[in-house]
């Protein structure tokens, strides 16, 4: 942006900028001779054990090992370069700043750009004016007003209005000593063949400044249904939309405080949540994030949330948003709002309240994926579930670890409100495991046998497919299938199982993680949620949740595999008391033991012939 500053500048602006002055604005000083102390900015701490030696410009913390100048002291503060922390400083305490010349034009160009900046800062104040004092801003206030937006948030953010009329701006600015090719340069005017007008009239302005809060462009909003909706500044050499965040300036020390930063797409979004006293929120304005934004935001943080409108556009912006984030080693989280609201009407409306029960649902993008996965496909048709299992087997492949996948699992079950015990039930359940990958193909999803739609042939996948042929396997699986279609009824018969009733390892383990979530408050809810559990329980579950056609699997067909569990159960027990019995071996008490259960055998057996009736 400039040359370097000159060493003669930095070293008057040492010798001006007062140390203890700059520091008091972040922390209260005490004098101790010629030393001050007081608690430190830069970390959390209940006793003083940050000192400041004005004399000689420095700062030290004992507590957290902080130190340096006025300069390194701003640096981290507010985040800023060196030569933006001078410039600041220079501004402040009122010293000329000298750079070297880098080249001709670099003063001028300096120099040209401070008249726009000034210009632009004096159009700002223009704007807001003009809203707050003059008669024809009423409607704006008004409009306002009606979306819920009090005038203390407004004047935050500097909002404005621009005035109706071709050229109200121009002449204001003319007269103040204004060049046409500045405002024009600036962005407010725009020029035609024969005519010169303002580029923003009858409009809402929303002022864009960068992170020093230097209003560098403007967005307008129309009052009515005019289009465009907004119209905003050209781009030039202050004003690169793609290059700001809005609301950056005034969320920054609520980022920095919060370790995290909130993003939304609009101007109004951000005003909202402000208002509802969310303060580390900043607008992408529009729905494509770039690079360069989630470089400026994790300055600050590297905790980024999206909390994006929940439409189509929203949504698209959340999840590629979220992967550019994931790409520079971020772990993106989102919020979801219910359909059709944006985060400025969640605000407005519900208030602090309502905003932090929906932060407090935020997901990462990989459970963002997962949710929309099984939301956008109809799980009430087998094809539908073939399709939402091979997609979800996809999204969770893309954990870059095996951490992520585990906290993956956490932050769903969370959400989903399962207790603690079945999720590490179900994260113990996670054996060591290969993850089959792309080279799999589509093998994942199994394929629909038959028009009826009834059960589909899961894929062939080691020790598990072995076990399905013998007559307990099917028992078993149905079983767990029934259960998994009428959890409210399964709960009664579950009570009266143990893992003993099952054989196949995979349908122990299953029925371990059913009979834990079935004890759990809200067993439907639960059991919705294991089906998004990526464990070898979850991704069985996923698999039950894709076969389960309700109307083969019925609370009949339930009642009748459970019997059935029992039956096949007894007859193992039964078998080496039968071969002690032959062999000769049996005493009184295994006679008696065999007796008794071939009598509980000859009960369930008469149920399940009564069960055709
Ligand atoms: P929205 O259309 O969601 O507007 O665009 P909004 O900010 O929520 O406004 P309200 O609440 O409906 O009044 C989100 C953001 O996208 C950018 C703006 O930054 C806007 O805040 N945008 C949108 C544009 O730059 N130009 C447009 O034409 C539309
Ligand atoms: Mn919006």
């Amino acid at each position: 942006m400039s040359g370097r500053i000159k060493q003669s500048s930095l070293d008057a602006l040492l010798d001006r900028a007062d140390l203890v002055e700059v520091i008091s604005g972040y922390t209260s000083l005490r004098q101790r001779g010629v030393k001050y102390t007081g608690l430190c900015p830069f970390h959390q701490e209940k006793t003083a054990s940050f000192t400041v030696d004005g004399s000689k410009g420095l700062y030290y913390c004992f507590g957290c090992g902080e130190g340096g100048n006025v300069f390194t002291f701003l640096q981290r503060m507010e985040n800023l370069s060196f030569v933006e922390a001078a410039e600041q400083l220079a501004e402040r305490f009122s010293v000329p700043l000298e750079f070297d010349e880098a080249g001709g034009g670099a003063r001028e160009a300096h120099s040209g750009e401070r008249r726009l900046l000034e210009l632009l800062e004096k159009a700002t104040a223009f704007y807001q004016r003009f809203l707050w004092e003059s008669k024809e801003g009423s409607q704006a206030r008004d409009y306002l007003l009606g979306r819920g937006f009090q005038r203390d948030v407004c004047e935050e953010y500097r909002v404005g209005v621009a005035p109706q009329g071709w050229r109200r701006l121009h002449a204001k600015a003319l007269q103040q000593g204004f060049r046409e090719q500045e405002l024009e340069a600036a962005g407010l005017l725009v020029r035609q063949p024969g005519k010169t007008y303002d580029r923003f009239r009858g409009r809402l302005m929303f002022p864009l400044t960068d992170h020093r809060g230097r209003v560098v462009g403007f967005g307008g909003r129309s009052i009515g249904d005019e289009s465009p909706k907004y119209l905003n500044s050209p781009e030039g050499p202050l004003y690169q939309k793609g290059r700001l965040l809005y609301g950056l300036f005034q969320a920054r020390r609520a980022i920095a405080e919060v370790d995290e930063v909130l993003v939304v797409e609009g101007y109004t979004d951000v005003l909202g949540l402000a208002q509802a006293g969310v303060r580390n929120v900043v607008a992408s304005m529009g729905t494509a994030l770039t690079e360069t934004q989630l470089e400026l935001m994790t300055r600050f943080t590297p905790n980024v949330t999206f909390m994006f409108d929940a439409d189509r556009a929203g949504a698209e912006a959340a999840l590629r948003s979220g992967e550019l984030a994931r790409a520079q080693g971020l772990r993106p989280l989102v919020v979801k709002l219910p359909s059709g609201q944006d985060p400025a009407d969640a605000a407005t409306e519900g208030g602090a309240e309502a905003v932090a029960r929906l932060t407090a649902g935020k997901v990462s993008i990989l459970g963002y994926e997962l949710e929309r996965t099984l939301e956008k496909n109809d799980l009430t048709t087998s094809a539908g579930r073939v399709r939402a299992f091979e997609e979800v087997e996809k999204v969770l492949s893309r954990a870059s670890s095996r951490k992520e996948r585990e906290e993956e699992i956490r932050i769903i079950a969370d959400r989903l409100r399962l207790s603690a015990g079945s999720v590490e039930s179900l994260l113990r359940g996670a054996p060591g495991r290969s993850r089959r990958t792309a080279t799999r193909g589509r093998s994942a999803g199994g394929t629909v046998t038959g028009s009826s739609g009834a059960v589909i042939s899961p894929p062939a996948r080691g020790g598990y497919e072995e076990g399905l042929r013998s007559p307990e396997s099917v028992v078993e699986r149905e079983f767990l299938v029934a259960a998994v279609s009428n959890p409210g009824a399964a709960v009664p018969l579950v009570e009266t199982l143990t893992s003993a009733h099952f054989v196949d390892p995979v349908h122990r383990q299953v029925f371990e993680g059913l009979s834990a979530v079935l004890v759990a408050e809200d067993a439907v809810e639960s059991l919705k949620g294991l089906t998004r559990l990526d464990s070898e329980v979850g991704r069985f579950f996923v698999r039950l949740a894709v076969e389960t056609d309700p109307a083969i699997f019925t609370e009949r067909k339930l009642e009748e595999q459970h019997l059935r569990l029992l039956e096949l159960a007894y007859l193992r027990e039964m078998a080496p008391l039968r071969r002690a019995l032959e062999e000769g071996t049996a005493d009184a008490d295994a006679k008696r033991r065999l007796r008794e259960k071939d009598q509980r055998l000859q009960q369930v057996r008469e149920l399940i012939s009564r069960m055709d009736e």
